[in-house]
């Protein structure tokens, strides 16, 4: 048994559509999140500035005595999590990218036209395709960037016009050109385009590499038999800037706000 937390960071808010699996499968568990919010978005910076705020923040997490990192964001997994498991190999450090990229490789067994979107790092660096298509030739990958949509989910501009027209803009044509039939939402701010996207294509399936990401997470807390116990520890959240949406999304993910700890941290740039 281990009660020490599970770090989880992000460019901002995103990384906390990982949270509700892993407070549903593993109600013991605490967590310290960091959501870069004044920093965002990571996905059109470069490799160099992506890793140097990666290690500002995993650095600040081991600090917190976390047994384990979630990089709870698929820019940072395409690009650190090598960098970063060399950083810090006293402890397991798991990207959003793989587990679902095994799980889609093990699953299709007949030729799938699957979509996947993402940030311009995450789709450029081809870390979906290369993990995917390199384990099941049976899969036909179609990659498309879409920039304007982490923005938008960081002003809260979700159930909103503006939203669906950008939804549309980047998706009708890609979606109908290629014949997708299945989604990958390689971005964890996407999750929060759920309904959004159930609505205007609704029959398209949406994959969410959260679910994933829980299930290798309590794999290998069960096999070093690190699962935490009843505890009263607080969840911890840190944030670069606290902005009223990531607040409301904390609000919305811990359904006992008194269980939660919210507080601002900022690194040099
Ligand atoms: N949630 C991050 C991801 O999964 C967003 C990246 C960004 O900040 O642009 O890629």
């Amino acid at each position: 048994m281990d009660n020490r937390p599970i770090g989880f960071f992000d460019s901002g808010l995103g990384g906390l559509s990982c949270l509700p699996s892993l407070l549903k499968k593993m109600p013991n568990e605490k967590v310290v999140y960091y959501g870069d919010t004044a920093r965002t978005p990571y996905g059109s910076k470069s490799t160099a500035t992506i890793e140097k705020f990666s290690f500002q923040i995993s650095d600040y997490l081991v600090e917190h005595n976390v047994k384990m990192i979630v990089i709870a964001c698929n820019t940072i997994s395409a690009t650190c999590l090598d960098a970063l498991r060399r950083r810090h190999p006293q402890i397991p450090i798991i990207g959003v990218i793989e587990p679902i990229a095994q799980k889609i490789a093990r699953d299709t067994a007949e030729e799938t036209k699957i979509g996947v979107i993402g940030t311009k790092v995450t789709i450029s660096s081809g870390a979906y395709a290369n993990q995917i298509t390199s384990r099941n030739k049976k899969v036909k990958l179609f990659s498309k960037a879409c920039p304007a949509f982490v923005p938008l989910i960081e002003e809260g501009i979700i159930d909103d016009e503006i939203m669906d027209l950008t939804i549309k803009h980047y998706l009708d044509d890609f979606i109908s050109d290629n014949g997708i039939t299945k989604l990958v939402l390689g971005c964890t701010h996407y999750p929060f385009l759920t309904d959004n996207l159930h609505r205007i294509y609704p029959d398209l399936e949406l994959l969410n590499p959260s679910q994933e990401v829980i299930n290798t997470v309590q794999e290998i807390l069960q096999k070093n038999d690190q699962l935490a116990g009843p505890n009263s520890l607080e969840h911890q959240c840190f944030a670069s800037d606290l902005s009223e949406v990531f607040m409301n999304m904390i609000s919305r993910i811990f359904n006992d706000e008194s269980d939660v700890t919210v507080n601002i941290k900022k690194f040099e740039d």
